[in-house]
């Protein structure tokens, strides 16, 4: 009412001016209404690389059997139902040349279907697929890559294949380049009319920071960017993403939300890097900081508790919270403790207390009120790993909370008053919060 009451007044040309610069601006968007959430499913790169060796290796070689043989482990494992649906194809995919129309094709050895086949099966399954391009003259792997000219008809042939989700990297690719191509392919994947999540790793290529790079432009044409460097299979590799991404909070936790996410990369919960406390605690803190949930492990070997962590149904509701306030740090104690917020919808949070201590359990005690809690509120508290509540805890409390040498305990809280008001104006049962499972 008000911004109509406004334009209203304003000489008509101006108003057309202004009309014209909101068409402009939308197209300029991505606009494509997807990853209204953080994305989740599994994504082939940190555990399995640019492995072509399908004689001697043909388990573990990127071909369609490896993707064939994951989405049917996302469908019949419990992923699925979780919303693990995306299944993303990285580097090395394609053959060494596009073909006499200029089009990418995959190995013909390795997807001898095609990637469209691949699509078909996937979609049957209730699953997405993603791809991987790279804004260069080659991937980062070598292959061919898609320069400025080539934007237009790649996202064709990804939108015909049936893709769901592009991750366009940026080996060999300029600054210029880089800011020409990563709008313009926003717009060819809106052009052709097909939902496609497009994840950007150009802040990555741009050191992650201001002034070269622009998260207000970011946030607008992609869905979820690559803002720093690759994982690997290691605690101190996870420990210097934290570390980055805490470092700078102050930038990159306000460019998140709805449709645009800041993304630390894959989870390498399940391979051979992380003890059983890490794993914990990669799983809580890319839940605190809204990432998306991109799995990169075997799920046909996968164990029982590396499975139990990354299919915590509290955690994934935490960070598929639709609020979608990326968590900061808040608390970094001088003796190696730290604590993490996420403020959550219906006036829940998510906290974590992560110990980065090598000696031995870790009595952290707090409160609430230290952690500057609202005073004089009551909440009940959820630990996310053991399942154990607290009620009845105010701000004020002291509590204690034990934590493992690079471990975490994390919890869900929320305030009191709200279920004990529902309870009484919905009566028994009608006050049971939406996250208490
Ligand atoms: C870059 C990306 C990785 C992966 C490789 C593939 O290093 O950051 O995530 O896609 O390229 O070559």
């Amino acid at each position: 009412m008000r911004r109509a009451a406004r334009a209203g007044g304003l000489p008509p040309a101006w108003g057309l001016a202004l009309a014209w610069a909101l068409i402009l601006a939308r197209a300029q968007a991505l606009e494509n209404g997807l990853a209204r959430t953080p994305p989740m499913g599994w994504l082939a790169w940190e555990r399995f690389r640019c492995n072509i060796d399908c004689e001697a290796d043909p388990q573990n070689c990127i071909s369609e059997k490896l993707f064939f043989d994951m989405a049917d482990r996302l469908a019949e494992d419990g992923w699925r139902e979780l919303g693990y649906k995306y299944i993303n194809i990285d580097d090395c995919w394609s053959a060494k040349q596009r073909d006499g129309a200029g089009q990418l094709v995959p190995d013909p050895k390795r997807f001898p279907r095609g990637i469209k086949a691949l699509a078909d099966y996937v979609h049957s399954r209730g699953l997405k697929l993603g791809i991987y391009g790279d804004l260069g003259t080659l991937t980062c792997g070598g292959y061919p890559g898609t320069t400025v000219d080539c934007v237009e008809q790649d996202a064709q042939t990804f939108a015909q294949w049936g893709v769901d989700m592009l991750k366009l990297d940026g080996c060999y690719s300029s600054e210029e380049e880089q800011a020409e191509g990563y709008p313009k392919m926003a717009k060819a994947l809106n052009a052709t009319g097909r939902p496609i999540v497009y994840s950007c790793s150009w802040p990555a290529y741009q050191g992650g920071l201001p002034p070269k790079v622009n998260y207000t432009l970011l946030a607008e044409i992609c869905n979820l960017w690559r803002n720093y460097g690759d994982i690997e299979d290691s605690w101190d590799s996870v420990l210097s993403i934290v570390d980055w991404f805490s470092a700078h909070q102050d930038v990159l936790q306000p460019a998140a939300g709805p449709g645009h996410w800041n993304d630390p990369d894959m989870l390498i919960i399940g391979n051979f890097g992380l003890s059983y406390e890490q794993s914990r605690s990669q799983m809580a803190l890319w839940t605190v900081m809204a990432a998306p949930l991109l799995m990169s492990t075997d799920l046909r070997t996968i164990s029982p508790s590396a499975k139990e962590i990354l299919q915590n149904r509290l955690m994934i509701q935490i960070n598929q919270d639709p609020l979608g306030i990326q968590g900061r740090r808040i608390v970094k104690e001088k003796f190696h403790v730290e604590v993490f917020l996420r403020p959550l919808s219906q006036a829940a949070s998510a906290l974590i207390f992560f110990s980065r201590r090598t000696d031995m359990p870790f009595r952290y005690t707090t409160s609430l009120a230290k952690l500057n809690f609202p005073d004089n509120t009551v909440y009940e508290v959820q630990d996310v790993y053991s399942g154990k509540i607290i009620s009845g805890l105010k701000t004020g409390d002291n509590f204690t909370v034990v934590i493992n040498p690079s471990g975490v305990v994390m919890w869900y809280l929320y305030p009191m008053v709200q279920p004990w008001c529902l309870v009484r104006q919905q009566g028994p049962g009608g006050g049971v919060h939406p996250l208490i499972l």
